[in-house]
């Protein structure tokens, strides 16, 4: 069956999404994002995430219908702003169909766009599948495991000269094929 699939950064009424994401969430998928055992999804944590200012802190969700599917985020450091950390979590029943890569790829064009050059992202050492996405996405990068989990350094190369920013509220769309 062929599905819509849209990219866009995140919105203010998107918290409701968010708080409708997480039960569809594994415990697995939850451990992987957040390296804790989290149960109920903290005010705190979704205010965070909606609360962007398309600069210094940006989100992208994907979204199926109205309901957000996945959402990949980055925050830059306050001390040096040409660094952001990044994460990333895909809804289980849309893992392993390419939407954590659209995510990042999408993600990354926009930090890269406001002057970001390094991408940090902490990863447990056995997540195979966002180990190999960082390969693929950032060539460059430098992974040093301390206990388990991969601290990844990946270079961001500049955007070419005269490409414009998309406006902050512009999105993609795709067709994605999926079985069941
Ligand atoms: C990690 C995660 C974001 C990846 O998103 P996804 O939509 O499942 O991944 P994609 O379908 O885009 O696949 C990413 C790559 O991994 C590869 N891949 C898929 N399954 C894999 C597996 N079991 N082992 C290794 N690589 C795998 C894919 O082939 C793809 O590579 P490609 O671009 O060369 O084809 C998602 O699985 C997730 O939310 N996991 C739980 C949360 C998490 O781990 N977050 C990361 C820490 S911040």
């Amino acid at each position: 069956m062929d599905i819509q699939l849209a990219t866009r950064p995140m919105q203010p009424d998107d918290e409701e999404r968010l708080y409708r994401l997480w039960p569809r969430l594994s415990p697995d998928t939850v451990y992987r994002r957040f390296h804790s055992p989290i149960r109920a999804l903290p005010d705190e944590t979704v205010h965070h995430l909606v609360d962007v200012d398309h600069d210094r802190r940006e989100a992208v969700v994907a979204t199926v219908g109205d309901e957000v599917v996945g959402v990949a985020r980055y925050d830059r450091s306050p001390a040096d702003p040409s660094v952001a950390e990044v994460a990333v979590l895909v809804e289980d029943a849309w893992q392993g169909v390419g939407l954590g890569r659209q995510l990042v790829t999408t993600l990354a064009d926009l930090a890269r766009r406001r002057g970001v050059r390094t991408v940090t992202a902490t990863v447990q050492a056995d997540n195979d599948r966002m180990v190999w996405l960082i390969r693929r996405l950032f060539p460059g990068s430098t992974m040093t495991v301390d206990s388990a989990v991969y601290e990844i350094r990946s270079p961001l190369t500049e955007p070419s000269a005269g490409t414009p920013e998309p406006p902050a509220t512009a999105g993609a769309t795709a067709l994605l094929s999926r079985w069941g």
